[in-house]
């Protein structure tokens, strides 16, 4: 597991130097996001099944002035700290654990001509999740862990799979 984290941090830190040391020619837009409802547009059984979990309710777990406090933020919104929640201004509904969350920030894959060609949603910061995805939350950071199950998880904490 240690491995494949440095393997990974190590990738991340190639492709980040390749970003910079070309980057005229590289530059894209920093995507935004767009909010759960947008995505409910095409995938209304997905975002059906999501709103019945957890996820959904995670800000309204927050009790009073944790509701504004940022240590509990990051996890219980999408996107705090990195442009989403709080950073829009209430703009969009980016309460508890949407969608890009764990897909990654969509406004620009989430645009029909590119949603159907997977080598363009990877490039537009579509994220194929998997456990370390959900390990950025689900780890002793929070003040409720008591461990984490991947594939139980996915079962119950996500979505249903195959209709959209
Ligand atoms: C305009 C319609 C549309 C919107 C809006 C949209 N999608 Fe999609 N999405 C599609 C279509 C069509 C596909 C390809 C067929 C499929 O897998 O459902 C797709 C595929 C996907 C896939 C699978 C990609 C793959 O490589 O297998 C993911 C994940 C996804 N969408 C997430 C999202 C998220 C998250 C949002 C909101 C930020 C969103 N989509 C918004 C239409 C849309
Ligand atoms: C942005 C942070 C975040 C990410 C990423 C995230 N989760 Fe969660 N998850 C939470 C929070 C916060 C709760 C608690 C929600 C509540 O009850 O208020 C939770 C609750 C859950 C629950 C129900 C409680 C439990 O522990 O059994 C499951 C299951 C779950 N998540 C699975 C997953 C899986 C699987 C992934 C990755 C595919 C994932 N989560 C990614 C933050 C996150
Ligand atoms: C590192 C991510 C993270 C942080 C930071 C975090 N949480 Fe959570 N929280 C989670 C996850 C994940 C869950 C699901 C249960 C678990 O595994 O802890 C959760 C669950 C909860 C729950 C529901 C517990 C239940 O099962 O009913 C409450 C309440 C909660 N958190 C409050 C807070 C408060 C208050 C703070 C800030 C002081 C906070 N959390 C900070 C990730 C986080
Ligand atoms: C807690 C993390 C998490 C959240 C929140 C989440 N997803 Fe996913 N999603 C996943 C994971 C993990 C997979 C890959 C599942 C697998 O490997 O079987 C996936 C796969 C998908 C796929 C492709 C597979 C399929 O069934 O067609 C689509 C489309 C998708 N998600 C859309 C959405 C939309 C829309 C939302 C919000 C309504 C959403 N997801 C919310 C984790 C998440």
């Amino acid at each position: 597991m240690k491995l494949r984290i440095i393997f990974l941090a190590a990738i991340s830190a190639g492709i980040l130097l390749t970003a910079f040391s070309t980057g005229e020619e590289v530059e894209r837009p920093m995507p935004a996001y767009v909010g759960a409802t947008k995505c409910k547009i095409c995938h209304l059984e997905i975002f059906n099944s999501w709103a019945d979990t957890p996820h959904r309710k995670a800000l309204s777990s927050l009790q009073g002035e944790e509701a504004g406090d940022p240590r509990c933020l990051e996890c219980h919104t999408t996107g705090f700290g990195t442009g989403g929640y709080a950073a829009d201004a209430g703009i969009v509904d980016l309460a508890g654990v949407q969608c890009e969350a764990c897909h990654g920030a969509g406004s620009l894959y989430s645009l029909s001509s590119i949603m159907i060609k997977p080598d363009l949603c990877n490039q537009a910061g579509l994220v194929a999740p998997d456990s370390l995805t959900c390990m950025r939350c689900h780890n002793a950071r929070s003040p409720t862990f008591k461990g984490f199950a991947y594939k139980v998880g996915l079962l119950t904490g996500t979505h249903s799979r195959k209709c959209n």
